[in-house]
This record gives structure tokens, sequence and C-alpha cells, in this order.
């Protein structure tokens, strides 16, 4: 995995893998435990823009008193979340320690600065996992410290990077964070072969899918896509009216787009990227202020993605249905052998690897952090007994 270059020495006292059972060496039991819980909680949260953080409080004796999370981009972070609850629930924080997957936030951004949020709660202790990419100079911690709160970072740092590992890796490149949607049938079509794609998925997956448009900040297709569906790409409620959060309709391809395609809208919130390169457009795309995109199809655009290495998230809506023919999901990965197969893992965060909508299965994965070398070898007997 490659770590932002911030990451690579910073004082990360806890070198094991997730430490589920273990105590870290210079904090307590009760901090180890609560940063335990905050990881589970901060994977509850939704993938893009921001990362997943979790944050919990405990009193003097250990106790946990109050569980955060963040849920996404435009709500509170988790420090928030968790002395938004604490404020409910008439809990006086002084005195507290708070336990947080990610160092907290110095910046004003849509929530306010956590940072300062804990100095007020008084919070004597801050114990989090890994440094805000952001602004690791000068970050949350060093504004704590200044206030006299005790601040200390390590614990949890292999399990909280992990989490957002692809988060991480996108916010060291300058890019936004992907998340490419494929719904498709039983045997990986997309459309049949009429070219008829609407609709594949279940009323319940259309319903999540665009759920997920009203939180990304951009969407993106093919300019086949648009020349062949004429895709509105808007959000939508489940009785078609418009949410109210709409993305960026981005296209990408060098054919023009018709002054009368639906993409176009009246609302001026739609790019055309005259261009083939992936990298290109999530240059632009970052430049416009993107942060979370979703790519939607077609096949081309898919695969051109998923080639590059440019996928962080992969949501895939399988259709009990049967098709033979048509359009396929995926075209050429530029995998030639089965050593060089693109794997992915299960991922439990945000909702969990499998769900089902409706009649159809909704499957959640990100990028896998192993390789087909790392698998164990199998030997010519293995191949001999059956191949298949
Ligand atoms: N089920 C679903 O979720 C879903 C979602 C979307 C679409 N669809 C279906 O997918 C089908 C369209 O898929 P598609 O693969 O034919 O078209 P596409 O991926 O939508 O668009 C392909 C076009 O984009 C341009 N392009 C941009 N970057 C490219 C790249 N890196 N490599 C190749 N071409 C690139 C090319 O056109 P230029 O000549 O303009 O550059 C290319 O012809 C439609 O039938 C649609 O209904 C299904």
């Amino acid at each position: 995995m490659s770590l932002p270059a911030q990451h690579a020495g910073h004082d990360v006292e806890e070198q094991q893998a997730p430490h589920q059972g273990f105590q870290a060496a210079g904090f307590s039991a009760a901090e180890t435990a609560a940063m335990d819980t905050a990881l589970a909680a901060a994977a509850r949260g939704p993938r893009g823009a921001n990362p997943l953080v979790g944050a919990v409080v405990i009193d003097a004796d250990g106790t946990a008193l109050v569980t955060g999370y963040h849920r996404g981009a435009g709500t509170p972070h988790a420090e928030a979340d968790a002395i938004a609850q604490a404020r409910e629930a008439g809990l006086d924080l002084a005195g507290t320690t708070m336990v947080v997957t990610l160092e907290p936030c110095n910046h004003c951004g849509r929530t306010g600065p956590c940072a300062r949020a804990i100095i007020d709660a008084g919070i004597t202790d801050v114990v989090y996992a890994v440094d805000d990419p952001h602004d690791p100079a000068a970050g949350g911690a060093a504004t704590l410290r200044a206030a006299g709160v005790r601040v200390r970072s390590g614990l949890g740092a292999v399990a909280s990077l992990d989490l957002n590992r692809r988060w991480f890796d996108a916010v060291a490149a300058r890019r936004p964070f992907v998340t490419l949607h494929i719904a498709q049938t039983l045997d990986s079509r997309i459309a049949a072969s009429d070219g008829t794609s609407q609709w594949i998925s279940s009323a319940e997956s259309l319903a999540d899918n665009h759920a997920l448009r009203g939180r990304i900040d951009a969407i993106l297709v093919g300019t086949q896509t648009v020349l062949v569906d004429n895709p509105r790409l808007t959000a939508r409620t489940p009785d078609g009216a418009h949410a109210e959060r709409q993305p960026l309709r981005a296209v990408m391809g060098l054919r023009p787009i018709p002054e009368d395609a639906a993409v176009n809208g009246t609302d001026g919130k739609v790019l055309h990227l005259p261009t083939r390169d992936p990298r290109e457009v999530l240059d632009r795309l970052f430049d416009a202020g993107v942060r979370h995109l979703m790519v939607e199809g077609g096949s081309k655009i898919l695969s051109a993605f998923l080639a590059a290495g440019l996928v962080d998230e992969l949501i895939v809506y399988l259709a009990p249905t049967l098709l033979g023919s048509g359009t396929a999901a995926l075209g050429d990965l530029g995998i030639g052998t089965l050593a060089d197969a693109q794997h992915w893992d299960w991922d439990e965060a945000s909702g969990g690897a499998v769900q089902t909508l409706g009649r159809d299965l909704r499957l959640h994965l990100r990028p896998a952090t192993t390789t087909s070398s790392d698998s164990t070898p199998r030997s010519d007997a293995d191949t001999a007994a059956g191949g298949n």
C-alpha cells in the first residue's frame, strides 16, 4: 500500500495489525477498547469525499460515555457528533478523554473546527490514530496542545489507515475519491443487444443509486451513453422529484453532446470533458472542486477507470436476470493472464459487503491490498485434478 508521504514517518507508536484484544504500549486498556469501538463506529459512515471517522469519549474510570461517527460530507464530524450527543444527554465532558480514529480537524469547513469544539467541551485528553493528511503541519493536534490538552497519537493507526486506505491515496494524488457503479444482470450485461437498459435494476436499487447521487459531487458517463440513453443524471427521490442536492453532470469523450441532450439540463451544472484519459478527467474535476465522483458507465468508461487503477470503491447492483447477449459490463482491462487479474476485497464498511435490494443484490467492494502473487501457488497435481 502506498501511504501519503506525511504518514511515512509520523509518530505511530503501534505497529501491529488491527489490535482487537491487544493493549498497545503507552495506552490504557480503556483507550485501546475505545479505539476499537471508534473504528467500528467509523465503518458505519459512507465512503466518499471525507474519510470514515469514529470518536468515543471515556471518563476517568475508562467508561465509554458517547460514541460518534461521521455520516458523510456536509454532516458533523465524528468528534462534533459525540460532543452533541453528550450535550443532548446532559453529560459534562470536562476532564474526559476523547479517542478518535483521525486527528481532529483545525479548519472551519462546513461543520466548524473539531479542535475548538473539543477545547470548549473541557476535554483534557485526546488520543487519535493518524494525522489528518490535509494539513499536517498546522493540524488540530497543535491547536489542542497549545490549549493545554494532552495529545497522543498512533493507537489504532494501522487499522485506521487501512479503513481509509484509498481515501488517503486519493488525497495524496490530489484527485477525487472514485466510486464505480455497475447495474448488471447475472451474466454481466448492462444493456440488451438492442441497446435497451432501463431498467435492469430493481426499484430499490434505483432508489439506492439516486440516494448516492444526492451525496456525491459529480457523476460521469461516456458520450455513447448520452447518445444512446439520453439520461438526465440527476438525483431524484422515489416519487421522481428532484433531490435537494444535485451532482455536477460530467460526460467524457471526443464527440460533441447534442444541444437538446437531457444531460444539459437547465441549471448549468454540466461539464463536457473532450478526452478519453481518466486521469485528465479526474484532474479537471478536482480543479472544479469535485472530491467524490461516481462513474456510472457505460462499459468503455467503467473499463478505462478500472484498467487505470483509479477506482476506490465498487458498487455492483446484481439483478437475477439473464440476457445472454448485449453490452458486457466490462471490456478489456489489459489483463492477459490470470496472474495479472485485478483482486477486490469485500467491503464491510458503509452498509456491508452484500445487501438485498428488492430482487437484486448490492455488492460492495474495494481494491484488495494483496495481489495474486500473494496467493498460495497450486501444484501441478491440483491443476491436473480439475482445472475448472
Ligand atoms: N446498466 C448500467 O448501469 C448502465 C450505465 C450506463 C450505461 N449503460 C449502457 O452502456 C451502453 C454504453 O456503453 P459503451 O461502452 O458503449 O459507451 P460509454 O462507455 O458510455 O461511452 C463510450 C464512448 O466514450 C468515449 N470514451 C471516452 N473515454 C474513453 C476511453 N477511455 N475508452 C474508450 N472510449 C472512451 C468514446 O467516444 P468518443 O468517440 O466520443 O470519444 C466511446 O465511444 C449503453 O447501452 C448504455 O445503456 C448501462
